[in-house]
């Protein structure tokens, strides 16, 4: 159980960051809600849970507000922080000959450098507060099997993959975890645009043959942040319906 445990995520708004709010919540914690859109159905939840829910407008985009505007301003020392989610992220896609450095970098920037600046954050937190915190990453799969086009985001999450198992490594003995959850295909808004030919070659590289539920992800989530998670960490946990 997470009851009253404070759980910061990032891309509260929909698809899966939604779902894992939706998941907190049933489980009893209090809701620390990041992203650019205040959705209607994240409103709901600020309506429904009016002294467990919290949410910040931001774009992760701005790198260098977020030790100031997330962590000084709204989130303080004052506030423990047992777990952070860092579930926001936007896919640039695209085959390597096309590659835009724009496009690249500000992926990056909401990929790779807004969740390293928030776990820097997150930790002097959590050791400020002397908390066994815990620190999940989403990743995808796309790092452990390749797919045409994803090579540019692929590259984000494996950098993450890899700042997690040495964050795990750091400050262990802080009793601080940290983990990646690996993603399969899902169904929300990021994965729109895929044709059905497309995701029928998706699916037909899992052993299920169906795409991953968010609601499977998220539930992993909370168990990754949870007490009964005490012995994990700096691992890749993979949830993509058995991809191999
Ligand atoms: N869908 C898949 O098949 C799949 C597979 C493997 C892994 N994943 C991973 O799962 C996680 C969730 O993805 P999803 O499928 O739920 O994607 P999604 O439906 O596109 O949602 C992305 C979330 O990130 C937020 N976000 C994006 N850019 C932001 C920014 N600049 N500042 C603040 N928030 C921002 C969005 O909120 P706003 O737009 O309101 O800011 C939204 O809440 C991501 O890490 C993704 O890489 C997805």
């Amino acid at each position: 159980m997470l009851k009253n445990k404070n759980i910061l995520v990032t891309g509260c708004s929909r698809g899966l960051g939604l779902e894992i709010v939706k998941e907190l919540l049933l489980e009893g914690a209090n809701v620390y809600g990041v992203s650019r859109t205040l959705t209607p159905e994240f409103n709901s939840f600020l309506e429904q849970y009016r002294e467990r829910v919290f949410f910040k407008k931001f774009d992760l985009n701005a790198t260098d507000e977020i030790e100031i505007k997330i962590f000084k301003e709204w989130l303080n020392n004052k506030i423990s922080i047992h777990g952070f989610v860092n579930n926001a992220a936007v896919a640039y896609d695209d085959i390597i000959t096309n590659m835009n450095l724009d496009l690249l970098e500000s992926m990056f920037k909401v990929n790779v450098f807004s969740p390293l600046i928030a776990v820097k954050s997150v930790l002097r937190n959590m050791i400020f507060n002397r908390t066994k915190g815990s620190v999940v990453h989403v990743s995808s799969i796309s790092v452990h099997t390749g797919y045409k086009g994803l090579s540019m985001y692929a590259s984000s999450k494996g950098a993450l993959e890899a700042f997690s198992k040495n964050t795990a490594r750091e400050w262990g003995e802080k009793q601080i975890r940290s983990n990646c959850l690996v993603a399969g295909f899902m169904e929300t808004e990021m994965s729109g645009t895929l044709s059905n030919e497309q995701k029928a070659r998706i699916f037909n590289r899992t052993s299920l043959k169906v795409p991953t539920t968010l609601n499977s992800v998220a539930k992993t989530v909370c168990f990754l942040l949870s007490d009964g998670a005490e012995s994990i960490t700096g691992q890749n946990i993979h949830v993509d319906s058995g991809t191999i």
